[in-house]
């Protein structure tokens, strides 16, 4: 077991990849606080790992710095320290896709970049005291899909907000802004960028129009699935990427390859 008796705090835990990674990090041995917004989510998700380790639900929100100081205070109650944060909730399922406003960038925002950092501020002197911490952002390969994936028609309709790819693509530079400043403590800040991955979430939001485009992008010809995720969050969760900070790892079946 690779994260025997460590401490994880995993956002967005109550479905989806976040009930994923919960499932492998309890089966790699660790201790998980099912960190999620929604209560029945989070009862759900809870309730459906009762049997595989000790893991703990704390009805949280990621956008509340008073919310995510009381997930963390709770952790600590319970477990006495943190070793991993694994910040995956975002607004995914719930995106509105049609509200190109303002105030909905600034909405999801508030989520999807923000709440990574508030969850950080949150949980790093903790891990500083330690000496200690892996800290682990949820991107998307969407931050790399710079062009529209409807047709667009001949009248221009406005500058679209594109809210959720810009939100993904400010994870990736936060991700290593953080790395950049929290390696003094020993603490590793890193990325997963996935594909389309075929949650609920996905089926719900993304058309499948789209779904068909990006298939035919990805080299590799199947469907991923949340337990691809899973390799590259023990991974960056363990002792084995002790040296391995500021990266994103895009886990997209060979679609967009970055340098
Ligand atoms: N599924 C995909 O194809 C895909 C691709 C790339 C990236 N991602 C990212 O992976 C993560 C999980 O995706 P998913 O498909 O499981 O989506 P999901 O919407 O099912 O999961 C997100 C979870 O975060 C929770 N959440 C939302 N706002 C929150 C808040 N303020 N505080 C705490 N929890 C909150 C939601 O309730 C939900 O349980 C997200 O960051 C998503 O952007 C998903």
């Amino acid at each position: 077991m690779r994260l025997q008796d460590k401490v994880a705090i995993v956002t967005g835990a109550g479905q989806g990849i976040g009930l994923a990674y919960t499932e492998r990090f309890l089966d790699e041995g660790a201790k998980v606080v099912m960190a999620e917004l929604h209560e029945e989510r989070g009862e759900i998700g809870f309730n459906s790992v009762q049997n595989r380790g000790d893991a703990m639900f704390v009805q949280t929100d990621i956008a509340d710095p008073a919310s995510a100081q009381a997930c963390v205070d709770a952790a600590m109650d319970r477990y006495g320290r943190i070793d991993i944060l694994l910040n995956n909730a975002a607004i995914y399922m719930d995106l509105d896709i049609s509200n190109q406003s303002l105030d909905y960038l600034k909405t999801v925002f508030d989520v999807n970049v923000h709440g990574q950092w508030i969850m950080a501020s949150a949980a790093a002197p903790h891990m500083a005291a330690q000496n200690s911490g892996r800290i682990i952002n949820q991107a998307s390969i969407a931050a790399y899909l710079y062009q529209s994936m409807t047709p667009q028609s001949a009248e221009f309709p406005g500058v679209s907000n594109s809210a959720y790819q810009l939100s993904k693509w400010t994870v990736i530079g936060m991700t290593k802004y953080l790395a950049g400043q929290l390696g003094a403590y020993n603490i590793t800040v890193n990325g997963i960028a996935p594909g389309l991955t075929f949650t609920e979430a996905t089926k719900t939001v993304v058309p499948s129009e789209a779904q068909a485009i990006l298939g035919m992008m990805q080299s590799i010809k199947r469907e991923i699935q949340p337990e691809d995720m899973c390799g590259a969050a023990v991974f960056f969760a363990s002792d084995d990427s002790a040296m391995v900070s500021g990266q994103v790892l895009c886990i997209d079946g060979g679609m967009t390859m970055p340098a």
